[in-house]
Order: C-alpha cells, then structure tokens, then sequence
C-alpha cells in the first residue's frame, strides 16, 4: 500500500493533524455499509460517513433519482426561480413534520442550516411589530452547531473553537443537560429539570433571541443522552419569554432516533428545525431550515428591508433536491422500520458486549441507530482530543472497521439498512481490540 499521509496530498483533509505520521486510506468505491481502499481491502464505514449514509452507499434508489434528475435539470439559482425538485421535496418534508412547519429554506450543510436559522430568529424580532430586536442565544456546553462562525459560536465553547472566542457575538452559555451523569443525582423519573434553573432565572430577566440545542443528543461532543424532559421545559420556557426555540436536528433528524424526528420521540414542537446529513443520503450536500408559518408571516411585506437577505450560490440545487426527495420516500418506505429493527439489534449486541468488557467501560447506551460508550480511565477527561481515542481508531484499523471515537467515547451509527454479518463484525472487532488495550495496560 502506498503512503499517503496530510502532508504528502494536495487535498487538505480537515480535522487530521497536519503530520507524516498520520496515514490517510486512499478510498476508490463504496457500496452498502463497505468501502474499498485501493489494494482491495473492504472496510465498515460504521459511523456511515459522518452520519449522512442512512441507507449505505450508493443506495441505487438515490443513483436513479440522480440519474433522472440529471435528464432534465442540473441546477439553477433559486432567487427569482423555482423548480419541481425544490418544490417535491419541501412537500415531502412538511408532510414528514405533519405540517408543524410551513416552509423550508435550503441551504448546501449543516453549519449554513444553523446560520441561516440564527439569522431568520435575530430578524424575526426586528420585522414582528409587536417585538422589540433581539440578538443573543441561549446556548450549552458540549453542544455542536458546525464551523462556521456563527454556528461554532452557538456551540459549547472548547478545544474546537476557543483559538477563535475574540469573533463571537454575546451568546449565554449553561451546561448541558445530562442524564448520564446528572449532577443533581437524579433520574428522569425523579428529576425536576434542576439543570435548567439557572437558565430559567436568566431567560426570565432578559430577553433572548433563541435557544440552540440538539434534540435529546448532545452528538458531536460525547453522544450525551438525555431525557426529553429537558425539552418539555424548555419548550414552556420559550413559549413563556416568546423566546425562539431552535432544534438542530443535522444529526439526530431523518430516522436516526427511531422517529422522522427527535422532536416527535419527544413531543416537543420548536419554533425553528435545522436538517442536514440523513437527508443528504450521503450522496450530494443539502440542509433544510424548516421555518413554521408564524415566523414567515413578518416576512411577508413589499418593504425589501423585511426580506431575508441570505442566499448560497448552490441553494435549492436541483440534483440535491432530488436525492434528498429520494432519501425522505425511503425513509418512509422501509428506513423507520429498519433503524427501529437497528435498534433492538444494537441493544442485543449491546449487552453481551457488556457483559464481556466488564467494568473496562461504562455507560453503554443505545438509542435508535446509535450505540456508544465511554472506555474507563484511571482519570477520565471527557476532551475529544483525549488521545484514546485515536488508539482505538487506529487499532480497529487491523479489522477493517472505520470509526472516529469521540476521545474516550466509541460509537458507532451504522447505516439503517446494515447487515447482521456486519454488525457482527464491528462487534467483534470492538472486543477483541480493547480487550489487547486491558492486557496491554495490565503488562
Ligand atoms: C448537530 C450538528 N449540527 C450541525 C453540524 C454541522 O454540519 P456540517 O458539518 O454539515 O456543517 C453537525 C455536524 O456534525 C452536527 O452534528
């Protein structure tokens, strides 16, 4: 195999540390949960490329409706235009919220959903006449928005955005709710949302233009579960300040829980809902901003100042469109049914895995396609950059099994339609690694 490292390729692949001695896999095909490096080798791509490959690579539906796509209509600017692929799959995802939306603003990832959603709050307050402007967001620890400046901004601040804290706008920062291990020693069925107290004192003084969080999932930062609860409060909270509350559900959207949404497992409507990877397919970048009728109607004015001034070159694109029309039928079809069947696999797996590994992890957990746990350590930090991690990813390398710890959390959230022999695979290659890690730090 040849050696290509961050150094050695023209292309700049992100969050690698820029040194020879990280190797890179060179990746020629893909097809269902496997991809194929360029000596023949066939991998798991467990966490299904960053969440986005629901149905597996390549799933031929979404080949077709590219491919037919691409007989007609490439691409064209939205502003000013309107086409059928734009307008099928907004209907299909409005339908898909049961009308709790009204209309959906695309834009090309996950990050650009989250800044258009700031946007559209901040100027909601400016054009509603009975509002006076507001600008600051409430916002949490441990949560994960995207890159770009006004998404890191909303996120927790730490180790991936703190060399950029002179650039962020106000925004108050409460730590994340956290049913793992709740500070307050309590249990869904005990517990009184203590963690919110501090956040319902300040929310009451001061007005706020909105409440970032993820639905039920803190991703990025941990895969922390917590209780929905959580989001029954703050829905009372938001409603009760006419405060915004806006659900970025880029990871946990389009089946992922077990429901279209993770609003819906809750029960919890927001004011403002951000989707991305899922409804990608993995196939050709695409988000959704979907925005509820009493927001777009202080939009609706001849006054061009009252319009929302926000557009990317690529928004709406037509072949985008279609595939993301594409993933959203599947998901109906036979995605829900498969990420529930995902789910009671994973806990079945779940628990002998335990059972195995003993008090070597802990807080093994399982919800819909996603199934984590923490490697115990001596000193446990939580920090990404905990270097575990990347032991553990390099290692599963020997099996052939993509993934990308989260520091001294390892999860896995395959696609929805993965097969059991694979499953079995990633299991097994889980075990036998850190079960080397335990002897090896016994030696
Ligand atoms: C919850 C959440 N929001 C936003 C983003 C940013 O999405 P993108 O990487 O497409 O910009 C991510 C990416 O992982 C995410 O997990």
């Amino acid at each position: 195999m040849k050696n290509y490292n961050p150094v050695n390729t023209l292309t700049w692949v992100p969050l690698t540390i820029q040194d020879e001695s990280e190797s890179l896999l060179k990746i020629v095909s893909a097809e269902k949960e496997f991809v194929t490096d360029e000596d023949g080798n066939v991998w798991i791509d467990a966490i299904s490329s960053w969440w986005t490959m629901i149905y597996g690579h390549r799933h031929p539906t979404l080949v077709e409706a590219l491919q037919n796509q691409l007989k007609s209509l490439d691409h064209v600017m939205l502003a000013g235009n309107i086409h059928e692929a734009a307008e099928t799959l907004s209907k299909a995802l409005l339908e898909l919220t049961r009308s709790d939306f009204a209309k959906v603003f695309y834009s090309d990832n996950g990050s650009n959903g989250i800044e258009i959603a700031l946007k559209l709050s901040i100027q909601y307050y400016q054009n509603n006449p009975n509002t006076k402007p507001r600008s600051e967001f409430l916002v949490f620890s441990n949560s994960y928005h995207g890159d770009s400046i006004g998404a890191m901004n909303v996120s927790g601040k730490n180790y991936f955005n703190r060399i950029f804290s002179e650039l962020r706008f106000p925004t108050k920062e409460f730590p994340a709710p956290n049913c793992m291990f709740c500070p307050w020693g309590k249990k869904p069925n005990n517990c009184s949302t203590e963690c919110l107290s501090e956040l319902e004192l300040e929310i009451k003084q001061k007005e706020y233009a909105g409440i970032v969080i993820e639905p039920l999932v803190f991703g990025a930062n941990g895969m922390l579960f917590y209780d929905k609860k959580v989001l029954v409060k703050l829905r009372e909270l938001a409603t009760y300040t006419d405060t915004l509350l806006i659900f970025d559900e880029v990871f946990t959207g389009m089946g992922k829980l077990g429901e279209p949404f993770a609003y819906q497992k809750a029960s919890v409507v927001p004011d403002l809902l951000v989707i991305a990877k899922g409804l990608t397919g993995g196939m050709l970048p695409l988000a959704a901003t979907l925005v509820p009728n009493f927001v777009y109607e202080t939009f609706l004015s001849k006054d061009p100042y009252k319009s929302f001034f926000h557009a990317h070159t690529m928004t709406g694109n037509a072949l985008a469109c279609s595939v993301g029309y594409a993933s959203v039928a599947m998901l109906k079809d036979f995605g829900l049914t498969k990420v529930r069947e995902l789910e009671s696999k994973l806990k079945t797996h779940a628990e002998s895995f335990q059972n195995k590994m003993g008090n070597s992890i802990e807080n093994v957990r399982v919800m819909g396609g996603i199934f984590a746990f923490e490697w115990k350590e001596p000193v446990a930090t939580d920090e990404y950059l905990n270097p575990i991690g990347k032991q553990i990813r390099d290692s599963l390398r020997k099996y052939f099994i993509l993934l990308r710890p989260l520091g001294r959390t390892i999860y896995i959230t395959p696609p929805y339609t993965i097969s059991d022999a694979s499953l079995e695979r990633i299991f097994l290659a889980l075990e036998k690694t850190l079960l080397t890690f335990l002897e090896t730090e016994e030696d």
